[in-house]
Order: C-alpha cells, then structure tokens, then sequence
C-alpha cells in the first residue's frame, strides 16, 4: 500500500460526528451551520441546458473541454479580472471537475520528488485537499499561521529563506476559507517575486471570489495582478474558479484552472491520465453559468441580508466581525472550540464547526483553536434562528 495515505488526517466532518457522538440535543430541529454546500437555488438557466443537453450522456468527454466552454471562462475572466482579453482560451484555460479534484492533482503535476525534501507551502487553517494533495506529491506540506493579530494572512515576511528555497507550490487561499480574508495587490505581488527568485508554483484557489459584500469591490484575483505587472504569460502563477458557490451549483462539479500556458500544458498531460473530464452536458450548462451575471448578483444580495441579519443578532455575545468575503463567519469562542461546539449542539440543536479541526499546529500554536466556523449558507430564516439559539447559548454560560 501506498504509505503516504497513513499521513491523511481525517477530514473535519468526520472528527465532528465523533465530538457530538453519544449527546441527544433538544427537540428543535437541527440547524447545520459546519458544511459549507451552498444552499441557495441552482440558477434554472443552468438546469436547463443541463436537461436539454442530456443526449451528450452517450459522448466521451475530453479532458482539454469544448473550445466554447474555454472561451467563455477566459472571457469570463478577462471581464471579472481586467485582463483585457489577454488570457489565450486555447492554452491558458482548462475545465476542471470542480476544484476541489484539480487542487489535488495540481501538486502531483507540479512537485519534482527528485528535488530533497520538497515543501508545498499552504495557509493554516486551510481546506484540508492542499494537505492531502502535499503528502501524496511526495511533498509535506508547511504551515503558514493565519491570525487575527495579521488580518488572517499568512505572515510572509517570516518565512526563511531555506523555507522558500525547499517550496515547489504555494497554495494560496484568497479570499480565504475559513477567514474570509483576502490577498492585497502588494502581497501578490511581493509573492510572485518570491515565487520567481526561489522557482516555485503558486496555486490560487478562488473559489471564493464572487461571494463579497460590497458591489463595487470585488476580491482582487492573482491574473489581475499578473496582468497589474504586465506579466501576460502568468507564469507560475494559477488560479482555480468555481461555478460550486459562485452559482449554486456544487452537484455540477464544474470549475476551472487558469494561468502559465507550460504548465497547464502539464496537467493537460497528468489530467488524461487522472480522467476527471467535464461531461458535455456539464461544460455546457457551465458555458451558460459563466455568460450570466444577475444570478451571481441575486446571490450576493442574499448573503448580504443574512450576514447583516445574523452579525446583528450576534452584536456584544461572539467576538465575530463581517468577513472581506466568503459566506463563513470565524467567530472567536470564549475558551475551548470543541466544548463550544459540543455544547451548543447539546443545549440548541445547532452545529458548527470547531476551528481546531481546520487547521493543524505549528510553530506552537494551533490557530483554529478558540474559534469555530458558521457557514451562513442556509436560508435567511434559518440562519437567523441558529444565530439566535448561539446568543441565547452564549448568555446562558
Ligand atoms: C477553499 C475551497 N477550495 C475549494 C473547494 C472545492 O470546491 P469545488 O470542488 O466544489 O469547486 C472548497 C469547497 O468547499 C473550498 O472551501
């Protein structure tokens, strides 16, 4: 057997149902507050095409993907990131199986195992597949500490040099998950200087970016920057998009990757071997995803209402502020995060996750420890009622 997979953690879920085992909350209904699966409808333009196109159902699909699916995610990009059509749909775009496969496979196109003691740096707390994708490179991955004393960025500056010197891949996680946290233009930038001094990949995940509060500000993406620098070719640089939050649609399993033309090249190759092709179906309800806006406005003004909502209800119980974007809040806990969420589960019938189980130790410290992620992700109903069982919670202990 493959002795890497003895280093996989267990993913947080299951450390969860392991902390509520054995408790019998009350008789409310249950309100999940730890799974971040999108809850809102699926736009019907998408559902659709997705019917009217089941007759690709008997068509294998390639792993490079339909030149209109590519165009209109360059496009896409190109509106979203101010890239003034400088991003090639024939090189620079790959369709993805949602990105959470492709950041897996990503490092394994990327790590040199023959290279001593290769590092995959990653931000801390962190969604766990960089973790995963890491060890299984034949990489282990480093820890970057996340806190609120640094806005929930990782502090770059205290990286060593023999730290960037063994770093092959920088995941990075803007804006992040689950800090909400996002990257600025002199951070990127001083990143993409690092990663052409010590000859590193930086891997982008976006995932997140079409979820923001504020209309006319929109989370700054990694192309952007690249373009900012006029560095048309994005080398070493690449970013992962996805239809799952922006549009409601995390059963499609539709995302993208995007950036340095060699080395998509690159996992073009690895991708038709690893076969997690995009349905025909699929990229074509996912060209008509990324042609409309108004849904993704019609999202945002949903989150939006919920956040104020649930922030207000919150107001003087939770050290919790809105995040920059995201649709989790990172609420600091008075004391333990895993007796929080035990108890609030025992006492209101309401789940959230512990932070300690979003992030792993290093330099001492756990950085999830004493906070827990809500995903406001249900209905603006719900989320209200879990907001006011966590107050009433909160002012009964
Ligand atoms: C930070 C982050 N990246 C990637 C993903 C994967 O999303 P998908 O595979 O649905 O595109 C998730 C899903 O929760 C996430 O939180």
């Amino acid at each position: 057997m493959n002795l890497d997979l003895d280093q996989l953690q267990p993913y947080p879920f299951e450390k969860l149902n392991a902390l509520k085992a054995g408790i019998t909350p009350p008789a409310q209904p249950h309100i999940a507050l730890s799974i971040g699966e999108p809850k809102h409808a699926a736009p019907q333009l998408v559902k659709q095409v997705l019917i009217e196109q089941l007759q690709h159902l008997s068509t294998y699909p390639n792993s490079k993907g339909l030149p209109e699916l590519r165009k209109a995610i360059a496009a896409w990009c190109s509106r979203r990131f101010e890239l003034d059509g400088a991003l090639d749909a024939e090189t620079q775009v790959l369709p993805v199986s949602g990105t959470r496969e492709a950041l897996f496979a990503f490092a394994q196109t990327v790590v040199d195992r023959t290279q001593p003691n290769p590092l995959v740096l990653c931000p801390n707390p962190f969604y766990q597949i960089y973790e995963g994708a890491a060890y299984l490179s034949g990489a282990q991955p480093h820890f970057l500490n996340c806190i609120a004393a640094k806005q929930f960025q990782p502090d770059f500056d205290a990286v060593p040099a023999a730290v960037w010197q063994r770093c092959q891949l920088l995941y990075l996680c803007s804006p992040g998950n689950p800090t909400g946290a996002v990257a600025d233009a002199a951070t990127l930038k001083k990143l993409i200087a690092l990663a052409d001094q010590y000859d590193f990949v930086i891997a982008s995940d976006e995932c997140y970016s079409e979820i923001y509060f504020d209309e006319s500000h929109p989370p700054l993406g990694l192309l952007q920057v690249c373009k900012q620098l006029g560095r048309d070719d994005y080398r070493r640089c690449v970013v992962f998009h996805s239809l799952s939050k922006r549009s409601n649609v995390p059963g499609l399993r539709s995302g993208f990757v995007a950036g340095d033309a060699d080395i998509l090249k690159k996992f073009l190759l690895y991708r038709t071997y690893h076969g997690c092709a995009m349905p025909v179906h699929v990229q074509l309800a996912s060209v008509a995803a990324w042609n409309d806006e108004q849904h993704v406005v019609d999202n945002r003004r949903l989150y939006r209402q919920k956040f104020d909502a649930v922030l207000e209800i919150l107001d003087g119980v939770l050290d919790v502020s809105k995040p920059e974007a995201g649709f989790y809040l990172w609420a600091a806990t008075p004391g333990d995060d895993t007796e929080f969420a035990r108890e609030l589960f025992r006492a209101q019938n309401v789940t959230v996750l512990p932070g300690q189980f979003l992030a792993r130790a290093s330099n001492g410290i756990n950085p999830g420890y004493g906070r827990v992620r809500m995903a406001l992700v249900a209905t603006v109903e719900e989320c209200v009622e879990a907001a006011k069982r966590v107050r009433r919670f909160v002012e009964n202990h």
